[in-house]
């Protein structure tokens, strides 16, 4: 396995897999792995890829007040379960060879970007976007696989490969949860043991909230309103930024549940916010 700094020696290592005529996986992610990112190698590795991993703590998708200086960080540890799962080569830049400090050019998604995560965290999906876009650009991979555990940042990048025209496909993989039922993310470190077993509320809630719909129910208030009362029962629960049942395409709320809803949510235990969602097809009703 090849660990690369810079995106000179990158190219020139995967020009030579092109070459070959080896398709590119590309997983991004921020490091601090787990069985969330394990699962996107896994699957790239079974399409038989030429398996690039970036890790790469992006600062542009962090807000000033967020969590950019104490986001975990376990290089040594990441490249090992690289190395055990399979990967061809790792990509590891510093921020200098991702940004120049004059940086002009953005990539902006309007609308996917605006509601959910994006009413707290502005500017982050065009942090997102950006990193993705320069990583495709420089990585040119035929495939690029990405979490449901993240559906606004699918929604976002599945809309800009498509509007910009980059030659690849977006895979999604599954969402990977503990046995408790919380979805694996390099934020539940910062979980102490009683706020983890509070946080598995929140896909407790999101079983109620799929449940409910598969019996039925429409109306996404009465949805919100149970995940609210399951998720308010825990003790270390902060705050919530949001309990959200929109339209799986647009991301926009809905005034009745037909079709394909994403129930989101976002909730802070102690100063750790974690998010999770389910995807609820309930046909045409
Ligand atoms: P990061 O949080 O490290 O996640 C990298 C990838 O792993 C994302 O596609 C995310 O959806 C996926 N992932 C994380 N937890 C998962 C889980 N429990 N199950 C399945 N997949 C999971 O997302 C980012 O980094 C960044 O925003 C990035 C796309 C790398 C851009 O900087």
């Amino acid at each position: 396995m090849k660990v690369i700094k810079t995106i000179k020696s990158l190219r020139a290592f995967v020009s030579a897999a092109q070459d070959a005529a080896r398709t590119i996986g590309l997983i991004p992610t921020m490091g601090a792995l787990h069985r969330g990112h394990i699962s996107l190698i896994e699957r790239s590795g079974k399409h038989g890829d030429f398996v690039v991993v970036s890790i790469f703590v992006n600062p542009t998708q962090f807000g000033p007040n967020e969590d950019l200086a104490k986001y975990p960080r376990s290089l040594r540890e990441d490249l090992r379960i690289c190395e055990d799962h399979g990967v061809d080569v790792v990509f590891v830049p510093d921020a200098k060879e991702m940004y120049r400090v004059d940086d002009l050019a953005w990539v902006s998604v309007d609308k996917l970007s605006e509601s959910l995560c994006g009413r707290f965290r502005p500017g982050h999906f065009r942090g997102v976007a950006t990193v993705c876009a320069k990583l495709f650009n420089i990585v040119q991979p035929d495939v690029a696989y990405f979490g449901q555990k993240d559906a606004q940042q699918l929604a976002v990048i599945k809309r800009m490969v498509a509007d910009l025209n980059f030659p690849l496909k977006v895979i999604t993989c599954p969402t990977v949860r503990g046995a408790d039922g919380l979805a694996l993310s390099s934020r539940n470190r910062y979980l102490s043991p009683q706020q983890r077993k509070d946080a598995t509320c929140i896909y407790r809630s999101l079983k109620t909230a799929r449940e409910m719909i598969e019996a039925g129910r429409t109306n996404p208030k009465t949805i919100a309103a149970k995940i609210r009362k399951i998720i308010t029962a825990a003790k270390s629960l902060n705050s919530i930024d949001y309990i959200s049942v929109v339209d799986a395409e647009t991301l926009q709320d809905v005034s009745r549940i037909t079709g394909k809803v994403l129930i989101a949510i976002a909730a802070r235990f102690g100063s750790t916010r974690l998010i999770d969602n389910v995807i609820v097809d309930c046909g045409r009703r």
